[in-house]
């Protein structure tokens, strides 16, 4: 066996990756009741929500509210992709920043609006300001592995993009299979090759389980010297403008992986499940993941 961590974090994407790809409005209030019992499960590190174009993404145009509201433990994430974003984030109470970009150009456009190298032009200042004023900044890279436009994306772009950041200061690269369409080995590569580049930055793993592969990633990527993931509760999400793309993987699945493979969490998976029954009612599907199963089958 390959030397595994002994404790891994979970950085839990489900109210905002989760929650940003349903088209009926969840009330405020309801993202709330899921916040806090994510945080009560034992979640210590989360994306509440994002500051984005509303008329983009309707369901985050109460990210104001959400944080001003939040309780505030752990490390909190918020999205946002531009300055007015971090203006509106900072001003409502928000302690962390992740941005984002795409390695590749055509999902940019479709997702920001801008192609890569333009993203990175508005960013640069934004990012070197949020660190001077001591703010915990994350990038999310999208389209890591594979583009729904352009198809394979080359493992030295996505090493080249993180490198930008890292010669801006970021704290942490949060690098995603968008599309949920890489493999073990392909994930173990990336990894392997990202930890070699970037030793003192945090490193994060992102999966979509759009052909169910994500725990098997997840298992690559831990060998390859990983020890932070993105999921999401419930497996809830995708990217409204990534096409095809379907949930993150589900974290009561992850958690449970690990936890057989004797590594830490933290995290409580009965109450990780109960989170997952007080938004299943406001969602378009019914939730159906491994453990979430399970535990609604033994009440
Ligand atoms: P645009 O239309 O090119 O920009 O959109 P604009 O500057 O012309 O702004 C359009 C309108 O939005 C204006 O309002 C702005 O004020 C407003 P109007 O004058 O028309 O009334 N606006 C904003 N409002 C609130 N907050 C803001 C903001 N910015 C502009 N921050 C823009 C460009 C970037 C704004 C738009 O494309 C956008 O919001 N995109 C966000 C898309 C998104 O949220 N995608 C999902 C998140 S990324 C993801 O899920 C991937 C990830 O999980 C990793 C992975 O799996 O790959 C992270
Ligand atoms: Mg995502």
């Amino acid at each position: 066996m390959f030397s595994l961590p002994n404790k891994v974090t979970i950085i839990e994407v489900g109210p905002r990756d989760g929650l940003q790809n349903e088209a009926k409005l969840v009330p405020a209030e309801k993202k709330l009741e899921f916040i806090h019992a994510l945080q009560e499960a034992g979640i210590e590190e989360m994306e509440l929500t994002s500051f984005v174009s509303p008329k983009w993404v309707p369901q985050m145009s109460d990210s104001k509210e959400i944080v001003s509201a939040v309780q505030k433990t752990g490390r909190q994430f918020v999205l946002t992709p531009n300055e007015k974003g971090i203006a509106s984030a900072l001003d409502a109470g928000a302690q962390a920043v992740a941005v984002f970009v795409g390695v590749s150009d055509a999902f940019n456009k479709k997702n920001i609006n801008k192609t890569t190298a333009e993203s990175m032009e508005t960013l640069k200042p934004l990012v070197l300001k949020l660190k001077q004023d001591g703010v915990f900044v994350r990038a999310c890279i999208s389209t890591a592995f594979y583009c729904p436009f352009e198809g394979a994306v080359m493992p030295d772009d996505t090493v080249s993009l993180c490198r930008q950041f890292t010669e801006w200061g970021i704290d942490e690269l949060s690098v995603a299979d968008t599309i949920g369409m890489a493999s073990p080995k392909e994930s173990y590569d990336l990894f392997s090759q990202l930890a070699e580049a970037f030793p003192s930055v945090m490193l994060t793993a992102h999966f979509h389980d759009t052909r169910k592969m994500a725990i098997a990633n997840i298992y690559a990527a831990l060998q390859a010297g990983i020890s932070r993931f993105d999921s999401s509760a419930g497996g809830l999400g995708g990217c409204p403008f990534a096409p095809g793309a379907t949930g993150n993987v589900a974290t009561e699945d992850v958690v449970n992986m690990l936890h057989r493979l004797g590594i830490e969490t933290g995290i409580d998976l009965d109450q990780l499940c109960a989170a997952v029954e007080k938004i299943e009612p406001y969602v378009s599907h019914p939730i159906a993941t491994g453990m979430y199963t399970l535990f609604k089958n033994r009440k």
